[in-house]
């Protein structure tokens, strides 16, 4: 790491990049060009999110999943190297694509791209999807939270800054809204698992099962016990394999916030101020108007 300090430098707080159209993180985006030769696998498992949606949860209950349950062959690497994450490169740390190098099939993979950078091959090999969404005021909450310990964003500014950016999808990864909406549409021509946060807060162990549906596969009820224990936020937070302490503090600052920082839902009640909580829902419904999910993202 020592001689990436100048690199590290360079990555911190740099602007969004925009990508066809999507902002992204410096990096990212330089990313994205030898990732459209990423050759998808038949047996790829891709998990698909919006960041701060529950990504690393779910990661680590399909790699329990993949392991039979054994959370002693989890904590062989960080989450970050089990489930490459496509898109992702920072100074000091492997990127996505060097991760891919050691992984063997069947492989998971983590993206947060909206279909529209997503490397062509995913699709093209029908690659089974799960996608996780998020309440997006506690998405929105967690992200500025997420902006201000991960320094390879921008500087958030105010929380009232962030929450008009996030609004105007001024933020990594673009619009929320087109997001949940573009991937659920998907699920319609591409076989896709979309399941929602507060549905594994609920009951974990039943948005197990539903994976292992989908998956084809089967595990004992104990073992399923186990990956929902293994699994909790609880458990998560003080397992140094998921909960991204071994990332230089210089990329991310766990004394601003804990990556596994409170992992509840409803928390935006605690942040969003009344004025702003109007604002969002009028705005809300504007963008999700006539979406077959908002049934399930209500706020
Ligand atoms: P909060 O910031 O609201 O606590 P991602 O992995 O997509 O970046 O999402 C991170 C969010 O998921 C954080 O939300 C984090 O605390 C929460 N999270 C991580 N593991 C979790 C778990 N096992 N159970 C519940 N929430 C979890």
């Amino acid at each position: 790491l020592q001689g990436s300090m100048e690199l590290v430098q360079d990555i911190c707080r740099a602007p969004l990049e925009y990508v066809k159209g999507v902002p992204l993180i410096k990096y990212f985006a330089e990313a994205l060009g030898p990732l459209q030769n990423f050759e998808a696998w038949p047996d790829d498992l891709l998990i698909s999110t919006y960041p701060k949606s529950g990504t690393t949860w779910v990661s680590e209950i399909l790699d329990m999943i993949y392991q039979g349950g054994d959370l002693e062959k989890c904590r062989r690497a960080p989450i970050f190297i089990r489930v490459p994450f496509l898109e992702f490169k920072a100074p000091g740390i492997p990127s996505g694509m060097e991760s891919l190098k050691d992984t063997s099939a069947p492989r998971l993979l983590k993206t947060h791209l909206p279909l529209a950078l997503i490397p062509q091959s995913l699709l093209d090999q029908k690659v089974k999807v799960i996608y996780v969404a998020r309440n997006a005021k506690d998405v929105a909450v967690s992200y500025y939270h997420f902006y201000q310990m991960a320094k390879v964003h921008p500087d958030p500014g105010t929380w009232d800054d962030f929450l008009e950016k996030f609004m105007a999808g001024e933020v990594s990864y673009g619009p929320w809204y087109q997001h949940v909406q573009e991937w659920w549409k998907l699920s319609q021509t591409h076989p896709v698992l979309y399941l929602f946060y507060e549905d594994m807060k609920e009951d974990p162990k039943r948005e197990i099962r539903k994976i292992l549906t989908f998956l084809g596969r089967s595990l004992p009820e104990e073992t399923i016990d186990h990956i929902a224990q293994s699994t909790s936020f609880k458990e998560m937070k003080k397992n140094p394999m998921t909960n991204y302490s071994t990332v230089p503090t210089e990329v991310m600052d766990h004394n601003i916030s804990a990556f596994m920082r409170k992992g509840i839902t409803g928390d935006w009640k605690r942040t969003f101020t009344v004025a702003q909580n109007e604002r969002f829902d009028t705005h809300y419904a504007e963008k999700m108007a006539g979406s077959e999910l908002n049934f399930r993202l209500q706020l």
